[in-house]
């Protein structure tokens, strides 16, 4: 069973306290840091970009697991290595991925620069859109939300697309949008091994109590096993 990895989603966070809320997640046991970027083209919202993932990164060392919600990721990996992303999960609906040539490309140059790369598709995106690049990547992450905003309700139809992934791919799975705990079960016993949780962390009053509840689920799984 892969290590389950708890990454809160810096979306969910208030912004005019960067700093504070990085370190509160760091010490509630946060594994990584997931960072939403959004262009307002692929999605219909606009968040952030490399400054907010270099300020980020002044105020961590914990891995920067970086999602690029944006049409034309290969246009700015560059800006966001040097702005300290470790990891780089780019869409495989992209208007610059539109090929597989294209793909590849962006996959293997990011593991050319010791990056973990990521492919992610949305709730739409069938899992066999990514299957041909299983060999070429660190991590899948499920959307089990419509990208773009957090607080959403999880699509529970995403539990066949986890199990359908985990049964071709031995790498990291994760799952993003509406994740607690009640859904991380559910995700977590299809296969998903990457929790990435914004609103259930960051509203929650106890930020390591809403992180170990979440990493309870593994242990929940174990016993019933
Ligand atoms: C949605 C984002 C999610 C979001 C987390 O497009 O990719 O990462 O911030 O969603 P919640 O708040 O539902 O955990």
């Amino acid at each position: 069973m892969r290590k389950l990895i708890i990454a809160p989603s810096l979306l969910a966070c208030d912004f005019s306290r960067l700093a504070d809320e990085v370190k509160a997640v760091e010490q509630a046991g946060a594994d990584w840091l997931h960072l939403d970027v959004m262009d307002g083209h692929f999605v219909p919202n606009i968040s952030f970009g490399p400054v907010i993932v270099e300020a980020t990164r002044r105020i961590t060392k914990l891995p920067l697991d970086v999602q690029l919600m944006i049409e034309h990721p290969e246009r700015f990996v560059e800006a966001f290595i040097n702005a300290g992303a470790d990891h780089l999960t780019v869409h495989v609906e992209a208007d610059g991925l539109n090929t597989p040539d294209r793909i590849r490309t962006v996959l293997r140059d990011l593991r050319s620069r010791k990056i973990r790369a990521g492919l992610s598709v949305r709730p739409a995106t069938p899992a066999t859109a990514i299957q041909p690049y299983l060999g070429e990547i660190d991590q899948v992450l499920v959307m089990t939300v419509e990208p773009g905003f957090g607080g959403q309700a999880f699509i529970p139809t995403m539990v066949d697309k986890i199990r359908l992934i985990r049964d071709w791919f031995s790498g990291d799975i994760g799952v993003d949008g509406g994740i607690n705990a009640q859904t991380a079960t559910l995700a977590h016993e299809a296969g998903a091994n990457l929790l990435v949780a914004g609103t259930y962390i960051f509203r929650h009053r106890d930020y390591r109590a809403a992180i170990d509840t979440l990493r309870a689920v593994q242990e929940a799984q174990k016993k019933r096993l």
